[in-house]
């Protein structure tokens, strides 16, 4: 199948949706792939890099998308692009469709069929396909390599002639895939880490790390999972004493990273303006929920704003993209295991496998009627 990858064209977006190397393996998969000039160019991959690949550079967007049977790009591409595409033919990007349901419906006027990264189900056959994982990992790096170049103090302990220089204390709220690579880089650099979730099974996670665990552990939190492994949503009750407890541990913190998010509701407000005006100045609030609202009442997405007691609130809305070039790897790789799924084994056509599991789980659209069930319009009542 004809293969073309975008250039991404959302403000703020760096990576791109394949390297050399993951052309080169679809191309040896029996692909034809066409690569948008300079949709590499953020992510430290030029037009000759791809192009020594195999793969065919094309500036006329809107031709190469009237032929491509499956797109690839890193997000939304753009109702112009849609409208652009050939009638059946796929898209793969992280779509966000439970915050842009309009995309969704974009996809579906446009007949074509369209699957969302974030919902590849979270099965271990589909682990290398996993870019909610492969991004929010190097998010949860990169957030403690933003607090670091923030704070105006050493993470780690340092004796000198002149002096101790104390260690910095972390405190990340959330810890799945990104809270998890928070705390471990954290750690790295020197600090003293804590940590909080609301599901029990992040405890360990976190004390295996060699971070404390900070929560109430009622009965409530001993049942916060879902079946997925997901965090419900807690009760007004639960949320009050543990809001309560974090308040007098974060007036103490140097550094706050906060990861919490419920998939498809808006991200839970755990930092409270009062928490953020009793921290100390020159103190750092790094919130990865931004793009989800915030998990801090101070967050601005794409903003750092100066508290009037002086800290920093950074809401950095795409992380991923502040190590573009890491980031854009592994989201190949994770594009790279899905294609498959998607092409006919004999005769290598566009033909997705609707049957499979993994694409009854990411599929929005097929070929222009909406079919996820979060989406689809409800069936009428007999
Ligand atoms: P996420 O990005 O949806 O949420 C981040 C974290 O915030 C989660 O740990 C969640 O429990 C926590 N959180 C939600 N509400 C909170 C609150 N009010 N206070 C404190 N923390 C709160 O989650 P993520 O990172 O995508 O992973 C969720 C789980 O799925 C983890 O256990 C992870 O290990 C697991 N997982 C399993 C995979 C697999 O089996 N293939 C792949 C990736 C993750």
């Amino acid at each position: 199948m004809r293969i073309l990858v975008l250039k991404d064209h959302l403000s703020g977006e760096t990576r791109v949706a394949a390297t050399p190397d993951s052309v080169r393996k679809l191309i040896a998969g029996g692909d034809m792939v066409e690569v948008e000039s300079m949709a590499g160019m953020n992510a430290a991959i030029p037009d000759s890099a791809f192009a020594e690949a195999g793969a065919v550079i094309v500036t006329n967007r809107e031709k190469a998308l009237a032929s491509a049977d499956l797109v690839l790009c890193v997000r939304d591409p753009g109702s112009e692009a849609l409208a652009a595409m050939k009638k059946g033919a796929g898209l793969c990007a992280l779509l966000n469709p439970y915050n842009n349901k309009a995309l969704v419906e974009a996809c579906a006027k446009a007949g074509i069929s369209a699957f969302a990264l974030e919902f590849v189900p979270r099965i271990t056959r589909a682990q290398a396909m996993d870019a909610l994982s492969s991004q929010a990992n190097l998010a949860g790096y990169r957030a403690v390599v933003e607090a670091a170049a923030l704070y105006g103090r050493a993470f780690p302990m340092m004796m000198t002639a002149a002096g101790t220089v104390a260690a910095a204390k972390c405190f990340v709220m959330g810890a799945g895939v990104a809270g998890l690579q928070a705390i471990a880089t954290a750690r790295r650099l020197g600090a003293q880490v804590t940590a909080t979730d609301v599901r029990p099974a992040a405890k360990e996670q976190v004390l295996s790390l060699g971070a404390k665990f900070i929560a109430i552990e009622d009965e409530e939190f001993k049942a916060a999972e879902t079946t997925a492994g997901y965090a419900k949503p807690m009760s007004a009750e639960y949320q009050a004493k543990q809001a309560a407890l974090v308040a007098e541990h974060i007036a103490k913190q140097d550094i706050v990273i906060t990861t919490a998010l419920i998939p498809g509701r808006p991200a839970p407000l755990l930092v409270s303006a009062d928490m953020v005006a009793r921290m100390k100045p020159g103190s750092v609030i790094i919130d990865l929920a931004a793009a989800q609202g915030g998990n801090c009442a101070a967050t601005k997405a794409d903003e750092i704003v100066r508290t009037e007691n002086g800290a920093f609130v950074a809401g950095f809305s795409n992380l991923p993209g502040r190590i573009a070039a890491d980031a854009s790897a592994l989201l190949a790789k994770n594009l790279l295991n899905l294609v498959p799924l998607l092409r006919d084994k004999e005769s290598g056509a566009f033909s997705p496998a609707w049957s499979d599991d993994i694409i009854k789980g990411c599929a929005l659209t097929q070929a222009g009627t909406i079919i996820h069930p979060a989406f689809a319009p409800a069936p009428a009542l007999a």
